[in-house]
């Protein structure tokens, strides 16, 4: 199994109820950046009168950490797999009296009460592959008390254009790729430029189209992009990538250009949330 295959939930009946090998959720309980950034937030956000709900809890870490500080949780995971180990995880914590665990999908879970903090982390790249979007979506029509807070709670979407050797071996394969650990890394010809912003305590669309303009910073063929998200979990609390979440990530355009220094160009992205990197359309136009 590749890296870039671990990371990516499988869909089996394409109902944005995406499964993860248990070999990944120990990889993510075990990245170290991951889960104190995460606790952080949660740190910010939870005293003992709130209302907690984690939509998506895998192993159940972090309702159990935001557990130890708050009034109620609701964890709600729909994978039956990992739903089984978050129990005997929540029954081991002592904490059991305080976290009702939910088996349910999360894009249409109904919770008894309103919630103080939406903790969800269902993020990819852009957030093109996993249904964080969508998700919050939900949560911000039908879960949260006025004046909620969401963890994570914004989200900046980035890239630069580069130029990326597709050939390995004489063999020619352009497709996206994670740059995890050790993978070979583009040539970079531009600065890195905001392309998108989302706030999730609003609703935000489920289809995207964006433009960035950008100038080169060198002469050449531009053939792809390189991805990359500053996620806000709380106020001063920044995640930007690991191996585990969010690598940075190459996409190939649509075309290549050849573009000479110092010139302007946009960069117009097609996508959806809950879609897939291989869907997406990233393409490169000139300014007229
Ligand atoms: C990236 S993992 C994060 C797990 C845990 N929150 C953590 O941070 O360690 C996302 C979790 O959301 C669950 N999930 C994805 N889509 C879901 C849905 N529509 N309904 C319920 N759970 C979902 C997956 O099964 C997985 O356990």
């Amino acid at each position: 199994m590749t890296r870039l295959i671990h990371h990516t939930p499988v869909y089996e009946d394409n109902d944005g109820k995406g499964n993860f090998p248990l070999s990944y959720h120990l990889e993510m309980i075990s990245d170290y950046e991951r889960v104190s950034l995460f606790k952080q937030g949660i740190d910010q956000s939870v005293t003992k009168d709130t209302v907690f709900c984690e939509l998506g809890c895998g192993t159940g870490i972090f309702s159990i950490y935001a557990a130890s500080k708050a009034k109620k949780v609701y964890a709600v995971e729909h994978d039956s797999k990992i739903f089984e180990i978050a129990k005997k995880n929540i029954s081991a914590s002592g904490l059991k009296d305080k976290i009702q665990l939910i088996r349910g999908d999360c894009l249409e879970v109904e919770l008894p009460e309103k919630v103080d903090v939406l903790f969800s982390e269902m993020l990819s790249i852009w957030m093109i592959e996993e249904p964080q979007i969508l998700v919050m979506n939900h949560a911000v029509n039908q879960l949260l008390k006025p004046g909620a807070v969401t963890i994570p709670s914004k989200i900046i979407n980035l890239a630069e254009l580069c130029h990326t050797d597709f050939t390995f071996d004489g063999i020619r394969l352009p497709t996206s790729i994670a740059q995890f650990t050790g993978i070979k890394a583009p040539r970079i010809m531009s600065e890195s430029r905001v392309c998108n912003r989302f706030s999730l305590n609003k609703e935000n669309p489920a289809e995207v189209r964006s433009f960035a303009e950008f100038q080169l910073l060198t002469s050449g063929v531009v053939n792809s992009v390189r991805l990359s998200s500053i996620v806000t979990i709380s106020e001063n609390v920044h995640f930007y990538a690991t191996d585990t979440l969010m690598p940075l990530t190459i996409v190939p355009l649509i075309e290549e250009v050849r573009l000479k220094e110092a010139e302007r160009i946009f960069l117009q992205a097609d996508y959806k949330h809950r879609g897939s990197l291989e869907n997406a359309i990233f393409k490169l136009k000139r300014r007229k």
